[in-house]
């Protein structure tokens, strides 16, 4: 075809000779490309604006009557001759590159493709995503604080002054001691837990308030199946007028409930913590044995999962709140207990350890 259409260019062209010196220029440079520059080139000085095939067509108009219709065949002919000799060119030289080229030596296209695997969040971080969801769904509103904190929030203003028994409890990584001898509100710590993060939003908001706070704490503690020095927990708070006893257990047992299913059982057992009065540990019944006693609950039949109580008098007078018109409550819990429950994990080691083989299942 294109052959044919060639050969009715060139016999167009050979009733006038210089017709037949710019066809026969115009196809030798146009079959002598070998690279894309080159046929870049030629379609510029054969097909372009001011290229040979132009020159042709614009010389209708001077010349004589008779030899326009040729002139103008010989033109349009050119251009649809060079432009098919261009653009198969162009197509072996692509072909080229990637079949015999270079490209074919490193680059074996039968192999079968390589696997992508999907990264995906922590089992831990889901955990904290969906207790935080619960409490979003019941109006509150999530706040951080820092990890590096002062003695005065991780202790002092939370009604657990230097000299109390609750101090010993939680052996504290320090980051600048005072004193060597005694404990000072301005010294820097890790903070033991969440709870610092009530009186830093007491202080900068006036109340209600209902917030939650997920973050990490540190404590000294010998890292064994159930204990690491770095742990997650998630703490909440409300302060309102007329809040209840009544309100905390209401809150909790619907936040258990969504958490771990409708069928669980919640109990409250009074407790001890500095900073909230009256204070209760909360058990859930055990989701292996649904209560009757197994190895997992040690024969109780309960799990404890979280601390809490009615926020302190002594809290609110720290924060600048007066007790006789507010009133609130506050838990906490920890994450790796509640992940470790809730998917039968038994070594809270395995959380750190980055091994997909663990992390993946969740
Ligand atoms: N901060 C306590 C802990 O880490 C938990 C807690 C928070 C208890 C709020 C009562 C109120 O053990």
């Amino acid at each position: 075809m294109q052959f044919e259409l060639i050969e009715k260019l060139r016999n167009l062209a050979s009733q006038r000779p210089e017709l037949q010196a710019i066809v026969d220029d115009a196809l030798s440079v146009a079959s002598a490309c070998k690279s894309l520059e080159e046929i870049k080139n030629a379609r510029i000085a054969i097909l372009g604006k001011k290229g040979l095939a132009s020159r042709i067509l614009k010389g209708i108009g001077e010349a004589p009557q008779d030899e326009r219709p040729l002139l103008g065949q010989v033109g349009n002919l050119l251009r649809e001759v060079v432009s098919a000799i261009l653009d198969e060119k162009e197509r072996e030289i692509e072909k080229e590159e990637v079949g015999t080229g270079e490209l074919r030596e490193i680059l074996d296209v039968t192999l079968p493709g390589r696997r992508v695997t999907l990264g995906k969040d922590h089992v831990l971080i889901n955990t904290i995503r969906e207790i935080i969801e619960i409490f979003v769904s019941l109006g509150y509103t999530v706040e951080s604080g820092p990890e590096v904190e002062y003695d005065y929030y991780n202790f002092e203003a939370l009604n657990t002054p230097a000299y109390h028994p609750a101090r010993s409890l939680q052996d504290t990584f320090y980051v600048r001691r005072l004193d060597a001898e005694k404990e000072n509100p301005k010294d820097v710590l890790l903070r033991t837990h969440t709870s610092p993060v009530q009186v830093r939003v007491m202080e900068s908001r006036k109340p209600p308030l209902y917030v939650v706070s997920p973050g990490k704490a540190y404590r000294k503690d010998e890292i064994d199946a159930t204990h690491s020095a770095m742990f997650f927990q998630v703490e909440g708070f409300a302060v309102d007028s007329n809040l209840t006893m009544g309100h905390l257990k209401g809150t909790l047992e619907v936040f258990i409930r969504k958490l771990f299913g409708s069928e669980r059982k919640v109990r409250f057992r009074p407790h001890f913590f500095p900073f909230t009065e009256p204070s209760a540990e909360v058990d859930v019944s055990c989701f292996s044995c649904g209560g009757k006693g197994c190895s997992l609950c040690k024969h109780v039949g309960w799990l404890e999962i979280l601390g809490c109580g009615m926020i302190d008098p002594n809290v609110f007078k720290n924060v600048g709140y007066d007790p006789e018109e507010y009133t609130g409550f506050a838990f906490g819990m920890g994450i790796e207990r509640i992940a470790m429950m809730k998917y039968g994990i038994e070594d809270m080691r395995l959380f750190y350890e980055d091994d997909l083989r663990f992390l993946s299942q969740f």
